[in-house]
């Protein structure tokens, strides 16, 4: 295939990561979606002490699909019942791999919502790869409107965000979420839904306790 790079998204990249590119790759577990992502055979074991600590000061989320996010994805295209017809705000968007997913189900309207510009830019560029149209949102608590259902996919990456499942239950009734990173997951509104396995793509080699993806419901999905 062809390298596709997307140089307004590359220009987003910051000097740690100068050699990197921006590129349009075949996702390997979410059903046919696209997304613009580091390339897969950026050196990354090459980068310096001080390009990793710029890298951990603002983290590019929005470079990899993360394995949570394959999964719910492609259990929602597996499922399009959960989001015909609905208005889905998709909480901590990252590549926009859930809610591009969503919009191809059939969800009447879909809000990309992350407070990272960058990945808003990349949720753009990467619904109009796979010809869907996307609202955007910086900010969680300004999306005016009802929604139907909250979708989420590996925001627990910081145990400080826990809190932010109870307003994710009090903004829609009905919220799906998806998660490798808490395994003492306990939350009252939560039921689980199963296990899938996944990579962060490009696979960031992460231990295999993370590509064991949890997917937890809230509310009534069908
Ligand atoms: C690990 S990424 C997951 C991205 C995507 N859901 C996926 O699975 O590939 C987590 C994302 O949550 C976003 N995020 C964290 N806190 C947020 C908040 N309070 N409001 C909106 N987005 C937030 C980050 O900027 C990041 O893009």
């Amino acid at each position: 295939m062809t390298r596709q790079r997307n140089p307004a998204l590359s220009a987003r990249l910051p000097p740690a990561l100068a050699g990197g590119s921006i590129e349009a790759t075949a996702l390997p577990g979410a059903g046919g979606i696209a997304l613009y992502l580091l390339n897969a055979d950026y050196p990354q074991w090459e980068l310096d002490g001080d390009a990793v600590r710029a890298l951990m000061d603002k983290p590019l989320y929005w470079v990899f699909c993360w394995a949570a996010g394959q999964v719910l994805a492609s259990r929602i295209l597996a499922n399009p019942q959960w989001v015909a017809g609905r208005r889905v705000l998709d909480f901590g968007a990252g590549s926009g791999v859930v809610a591009i997913a969503a919009a191809r189900a059939g969800a009447r309207e879909v809000v990309a919502c992350d407070l990272d510009p960058d990945a808003l830019a990349a949720c753009a560029e990467n619904a109009a790869l796979n010809g869907v149209s996307l609202e955007l949102a910086d900010d969680f608590a300004a999306v005016e409107g009802p929604v139907d259902l909250v979708t989420a996919a590996d925001v627990l990456y910081d145990r400080a965000n826990l809190p932010w499942l109870d307003r994710l239950c009090e903004r829609a009734p009905a919220v799906l979420l998806g998660d490798s990173r808490v395994r003492d997951f306990s939350h009252p509104s939560f039921r689980r839904l199963g296990e899938w396995e996944a990579s962060t793509w490009p696979d960031l080699d992460e231990s295999p306790a993370f590509r064991r993806v949890s997917l937890y419901a809230a509310g009534m999905l069908d």
